[in-house]
Order: C-alpha cells, then sequence, then structure tokens
C-alpha cells in the first residue's frame, strides 16, 4: 500500500509535530472554554483522534456525516446532511475539524449551517489545505500545511476509499489510477 506513493510529502512524524504545534495553540486560545470539536467524516477521523489526545484542555467531541451532490471527485458545494450533530451549538465554542479543505465549497456549506446554530465561537482547523484548488476563500484558523495540487492521500485522505489508514501522506502514483 506505502509502495503506491510517488512521493511522500509529510512523514508520521512530521505530521505528530505539527499537529502538537497546533494543539498547543488551541490549548492557550480555548483555555477554560470547553470547546466542542466537530468532525467531518469520513476523513476527519485521523486527526480528531490525534489532535484531541494531544490537547491538555476539557474538550467535547461530536461528529456530522455529510454527501456532496453532483457527480465525480469534484466538490458541488451542495451539501446533504447524512448525520448531524447530537450536541446544541448555543453559546458553545465550536471547532469544526477537518482533514482536507479543497475547493472550500464544503466547508462554506457547513459553516454558514453551523453558524445558524448561534454557537459562541466558530472556527476551522485543517490538517491539510489545497490553496491553489480553493474556489471560495474560508477563514481557516488553524492550518496544519499546505499541499499542492496533486492527487494526495494518506492520513484520512482517501481514493476510492482506499489508503486513509496509511501514516504518512504522499502523492499517489499515477500507475493506480490511470
Ligand atoms: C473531503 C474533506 C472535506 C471535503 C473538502 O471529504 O473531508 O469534507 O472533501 O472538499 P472541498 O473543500 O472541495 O469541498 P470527502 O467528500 O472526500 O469525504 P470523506 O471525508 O469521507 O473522504
Amino acid at each position: 500500500m506505502a509502495g503506491d506513493l510517488a512521493e511522500v510529502l509529510f512523514s508520521k512524524s512530521a505530521i505528530e509535530a505539527r499537529l502538537s504545534e497546533l494543539a498547543a495553540e488551541i490549548d492557550a486560545d480555548y483555555r477554560d472554554l470547553n470547546p466542542l470539536l466537530v468532525g467531518v467524516l469520513n476523513g476527519a477521523v485521523m486527526v480528531m483522534a490525534d489532535l484531541s489526545r494531544a490537547l491538555h484542555i476539557d474538550c467535547a467531541m461530536d461528529w456530522m456525516a455529510i454527501s456532496s451532490y453532483g457527480m465525480g471527485t469534484q466538490s458541488s458545494g451542495v451539501v446533504r446532511i447524512l448525520k448531524d450533530l447530537s450536541t446544541d451549538l448555543a453559546g458553545r465554542h465550536v471547532l469544526v475539524v477537518e482533514d482536507i479543505i479543497d475547493t472550500g465549497l464544503t466547508l462554506t456549506y457547513l459553516m454558514q449551517n453551523l453558524a445558524s446554530r448561534s454557537p459562541a465561537s466558530l472556527e476551522i482547523m485543517t490538517m491539510f489545505r489545497k490553496s491553489d484548488a480553493m474556489k471560495i476563500e474560508v477563514d481557516v484558523k488553524y492550518v496544519g500545511f499546505d499541499l499542492p495540487n496533486q492527487f494526495v492521500v494518506g492520513y484520512g485522505l482517501d481514493f476510492a476509499g482506499r489508503y486513509r489508514n496509511l501514516t504518512d501522506v504522499g502523492i499517489l502514483a499515477p500507475h493506480v489510477y490511470s
């Protein structure tokens, strides 16, 4: 499976190191605020598990599952909620935890939806961001790494459901999908 990577961009240890830096920032920013970490299934499972355990503050977790309408591999920006949160967001400090922002369309929809539920604050943490691909500017407070505009897998990022469990993140070799 690891042999299907043409190039490793971020090793397991690089990801761990960056996550502890971000966790220290979040610890400081959310001290005594008991934030609610909202994970977006499926890709955010890895980052949520590692980020939450790197934090030293009290926090809670909840999950959403969404499905993008439209065909192919590109987000359409029209999003259907398959599983909603169990938590009332009114008055809560909410931090959305994502694996990747690509076009920005999914999060633009999601942030509008979550903002309408009267949270005390609403911010985004994403492990990866493809800045070149973004169609809409999304205000992201915490970013792990910027990615080139190539097909990248590992650490939650998949190709047809595969490779999420790779501990390194890298560029998928063309022979896998051509
Ligand atoms: C990924 C990611 C975001 C979305 C970002 O999810 O977790 O939710 O794409 O893309 P965008 O910025 O272009 O809208 P995906 O739809 O691949 O589902 P998954 O998490 O189950 O892999």
